[in-house]
C-alpha cells in the first residue's frame, strides 16, 4: 500500500533539553542532550534517498539514516510530503533522537535506550490514514508508534493522527517522559489513544480524541508483567499521568487486568474529561494478583456516560483465571463537573469481585451532579473503604466479606459541583470513519487554568 503524506511547516530549531522529572521515583527522559546529539551526527533522510514528494517509499532512506545515526546523532525528517509504504522497525540504536518535522508513517521503535522523539516546530504529524482499513471493516491494522523495550526516552510536540489500530503504546519501557501531543483517531472503539505497559513513566499535557481509550495503564493479561514495580525505599509515583485533555473520548482506564496483575504507585491528577465513555474506569473480570496505591486526583468531567466506574465482571471481556483483582489503596478526591445522565449511569459506580472484596478504596471531595433529570446514584458491591463514616454506599464493617449491589440515589445537589469546561471541547467530530481526518494543533491548555508544565515547541 501507498500512503500519501501531506505536512507543510517551517523549520526553525529550537533546542529542547533533557527533561527531569519532579513527582517519579526517578528520572525520567532521555540522559544526554538533543544539542549534545546534533553535535555529534545529523542525518537528513532525504541526504539518504528519500524524496519528499508523497509518492516515493522511503523506508529504505530511513533505515539508512537511521544506520548512519542510530549511535549518537539525531535522524531528521525535514518538513514536506512523505510516503512510506514498508513497515519500518527502528530497533538497536542509543543516545539518538529522531527529529519529525515532516511525516512518518507507522513506525515501530525497539530496543532503544537514550532517545527522542520531537518535532522542533510542534507540526510534525504521523498520519496513519486509519480510514483506509476503516472503510473496509478493519480496525486491526498495525498502531502507529510502538515502543518496546526503550528506556530513557521522551516523545513530546507531535501529532498522532488516524491510526489504522492503536496510536501508541510503551511495552516494557523505562524512564519515559511524553508531552505535549495531539492524538486525534477515528470516532470508534479499537484505536486507543495511549495504553502503557512499563516503569517510571511520566505522562503529561496530552489531548486524545477517538473513542476508546484515552490514557490508560494496562496490564497484558497472560504474562506476568510489572506495570509499575513500588521500590521500597520511596513513596513516589512510578507512573504519572497529569494535564490530559480526553476530548471527545473513550476515558482513561486502568485495564483490563487478568491474571498476575501487579499495579501499583500510579497517580492521575488533572485529567479533564468531555463527552467521553467515562472519566476513570478499573476494568476487569476475574483475574489475580492485585492494584494498590493509586490516586485519582483533580478530575473534571462534562457530559461523559460513566464518570468513576470500577466493574470487575467487565463484560467485555473474557473471564481471566482467578478469583478476582485485589484493588487496595486507591484514593479518589477533587472530583467535579457533571456527568450526561446520574441516574441511568451514576458517577461513582463500584464494582468489586466478590472473590476479593476492594478495601481501602477512599473518596473525598466527590462532587459531581447530573446534566439531565434531578437524581444520581452511587453503586457499590463488595467495596470497603477505610473511613468509619461508609461515606457514599462504600461500607467499612467487616472488610473480606462479599456483599451484593448496594445503591443509594441522591437527589441533593452536592455543592461546589460546578467546573469549567474547555473552550474547544463541544463542538462535535466533523470527520467521519470513511474519510481523511485532518492533522489537529496542539492545543495551549490541556486542563482548565493550566499551562503546558513545558513549554510547547515552536511557542517561542
Ligand atoms: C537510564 O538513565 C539512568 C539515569 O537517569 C541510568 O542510571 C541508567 O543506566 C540508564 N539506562 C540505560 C539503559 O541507559
Ligand atoms: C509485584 O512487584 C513487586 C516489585 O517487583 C514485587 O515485590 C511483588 O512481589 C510483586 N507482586 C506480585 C503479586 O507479583
Ligand atoms: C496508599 O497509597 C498512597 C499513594 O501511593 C501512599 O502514599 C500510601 O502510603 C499508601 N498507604 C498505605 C497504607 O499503603
Ligand atoms: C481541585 O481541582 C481543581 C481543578 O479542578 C483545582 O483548581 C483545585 O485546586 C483542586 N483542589 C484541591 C484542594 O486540590
Ligand atoms: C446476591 O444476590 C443474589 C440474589 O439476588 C444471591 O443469589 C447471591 O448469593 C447474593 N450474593 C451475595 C454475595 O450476597
Ligand atoms: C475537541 O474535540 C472536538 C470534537 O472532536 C473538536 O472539534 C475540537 O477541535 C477539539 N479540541 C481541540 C482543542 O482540538
Amino acid at each position: 500500500m501507498l500512503i500519501t503524506l501531506l505536512c507543510v511547516l517551517a523549520t526553525t530549531f529550537s533546542a529542547l533539553v533533557a527533561s527531569q522529572s519532579v513527582e517519579l521515583a526517578g528520572k525520567v527522559g532521555p540522559t544526554s542532550t538533543l544539542a549534545k546529539k546534533l553535535a555529534r551526527s545529523k542525518c537528513d533522510i532525504t541526504k539518504h534517498g528519500a524524496v519528499s514528494d508523497g509518492k516515493t517509499d522511503i523506508s529504505t532512506a530511513l533505515t539508512s539514516a537511521f544506520n548512519a545515526c542510530k549511535t549518537g546523532g539525531v535522524v531528521v525528517i525535514p518538513s514536506g510530503n512523505y510516503a512510506l509504504s514498508n513497515w519500518v522497525t527502528l530497533s538497536g540504536g542509543a543516545s539518538w533522537a529522531l527529529q519529525l518535522d515532516g511525516i512518518v508513517f507507522r513506525t515501530g521503535i525497539e530496543h532503544t535506550s537514550d532517545f527522542e522523539l520531537f518535532s522542533s516546530t510542534g507540526k510534525g504529524a504521523i498520519q496513519g490514514y486509519g480510514y483506509k482499513f476503516h472503510q473496509q471493516g478493519s480496525i486491526s491494522g498495525p498502531r502507529i508508534l510502538r515502543f518496546y523495550k526503550v528506556t530513557n526516552f521522551s516523545v513530546h510536540d507531535i501529532a498522532l493522527v488516524d491510526s489504522p489500530a492503536f496510536h501508541f503504546s510503551m511495552d516494557t519501557c523505562d524512564r519515559g517522559e511524553v508531552y505535549n501531543l495531539a492524538i486525534r483517531g477515528g470516532i470508534h472503539g479499537g484505536l486507543d489513544g495511549i495504553d502503557v505497559w512499563s516503569t517510571n513513566i511520566w505522562i503529561h499535557d496530552i489531548m486524545v480524541t477517538n473513542k476508546d481509550e484515552c490514557v490508560t495503564v494496562k496490564s497484558p493479561s497472560k504474562s506476568k508483567f510489572l506495570i509499575a514495580s513500588h521500590e521500597p525505599t520511596t513513596t513516589k509515583d512510578n507512573v504519572l499521568v497529569e494535564q490530559i485533555y480526553c476530548n471527545w473520548s473513550g476515558g482513561c482506564a486502568l485495564g483490563s487486568l487478568g491474571a498476575d496483575t501487579n499495579v501499583s504507585f500510579i497517580t492521575y491528577r488533572n485529567i479533564y474529561t468531555g463527552t467521553s465513555n467515562e472519566m476513570l474506569m478499573i476494568k476487569s473480570n476475574g483475574g489475580s494478583g492485585t492494584v494498590s496505591n493509586v490516586v485519582l486526583e483533580n478530575f473534571i468531567g462534562h457530559g461523559n456516560a460513566y464518570s468513576l466506574d470500577i466493574d470487575q465482571y467487565w463484560s467485555s471481556m473474557s473471564t481471566a483465571p482467578g478469583h478476582g483483582v485485589q484493588l487496595n489503596n486507591i484514593t479518589i478526591s477533587n472530583w467535579t463537573g457533571t456527568e450526561a445522565n446520574g441516574k441511568q449511569r451514576g458517577p461513582i459506580r463500584i464494582i468489586c469481585a466478590d472473590g476479593t472484596p476492594c478495601t481501602g478504596i477512599n473518596i473525598h471531595d466527590f462532587d459531581m451532579w447530573t446534566e439531565s433529570g434531578n437524581s444520581q446514584l452511587y453503586s457499590c458491591r463488595s467495596a470497603y473503604t477505610d473511613s468509619s463514616a461508609s461515606p457514599y454506599c462504600l461500607r467499612s464493617d467487616k472488610k473480606d466479606t462479599a456483599y451484593n449491589l448496594s445503591t443509594m440515589t441522591v437527589t441533593a445537589t452536592p455543592k461546589g459541583y460546578a467546573a469549567p469546561t474547555m473552550s474547544a471541547d463541544l463542538a462535535s467530530p466533523t470527520w467521519g470513519f470513511t474519510a481523511s481526518i485532518p492533522i489537529p494543533t496542539i492545543p495551549s491548555s490541556f486542563f482548565p487554568g493550566t499551562s503546558p508544565l513545558k513549554a510547547l515547541a515552536g511557542a517561542k
